[in-house]
């Protein structure tokens, strides 16, 4: 089972072992204070949703460290030191392995070839940098200083509401170049729900990808030490 947690959905799919889906997606909205315990209830009922599964592949929304979560800017403090991993596994007596939902989005989405850069704009705004398909985690560009805020202060959920789409899509492109003379990618991927008030073409090195993407990427979790 693949489970992207969001900060306004929270999201599962049954994936097969090669990254196919074999359900449909299920969501249910996120706690509206969502402290570990509520986020877990409601990890609870999208199981419920679902079928049988052997394993579990979660993308969270903060910076995890062997299946601890250190951060959650858009959940809720409770998640600092949080072991997400093993409550999981203790709860559903399945093996789980938990990563950055950015990075889950960008195991989905790159080809593997060079340095690659997965943007995620959702509620925050996350990053994954991969050079040859291989992720360097911890990576936090949304909180990192921009002009005079932050750039997920600009381009997150928060940004889309004060500024409005025209003015967003303008920091969003902004954002695209600032990265590029920053990482030198050599592709950067979109993601996340608000991609679609992107209203501009992105240029050839830039691809809008799906939030499917986001769960897909959750089979590449079991790969990782092959
Ligand atoms: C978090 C990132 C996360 C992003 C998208 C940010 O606020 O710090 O870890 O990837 O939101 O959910």
């Amino acid at each position: 089972m693949s489970i992207d947690i969001g900060g306004s959905g929270l999201k599962a799919m049954l994936l097969d072992p090669a990254g196919k889906p074999v359900s449909e997606r299920q969501r249910v909205p996120t706690p509206a204070i969502p402290t570990p315990l509520a986020v877990l209830k409601g990890l609870d009922k999208l199981r419920a949703m679902l079928g049988s599964f052997d394993r579990v592949s979660v993308g969270f929304p903060g910076v995890i460290k062997r299946g601890v979560t250190y951060t959650a800017a858009n959940l809720h403090p409770r998640w600092a030191n949080f072991p997400l991993q093993a409550e999981l596994e203790k709860r559903w007596k399945k093996p789980v392995r938990v990563c950055n939902d950015a990075a889950v989005q960008g195991y989905g989405s790159v080809r593997g070839h060079g340095v690659e850069l997965t943007i995620t704009l959702g509620t925050g705004m996350g990053s994954a940098l991969f050079t040859d398909g291989r992720l360097c985690p911890g990576l936090e560009l949304g909180h990192h200083p921009w002009k005079k805020q932050t750039y997920e202060d600009y381009v997150g959920r928060r940004g889309l509401d004060k500024y409005g789409v025209k003015k967003w899509n303008k920091l969003v492109k902004e954002v695209i170049e600032q990265t590029e003379k920053l990482f030198n990618w050599d592709h950067l991927y979109i993601g996340g729900g608000n991609t679609k008030k992107i209203n501009f073409k992105p240029p050839e090195n830039v691809s809008i990808v799906s939030n499917r993407e986001g769960i897909l990427g959750g089979v590449a979790l079991w790969n990782l030490d092959k």
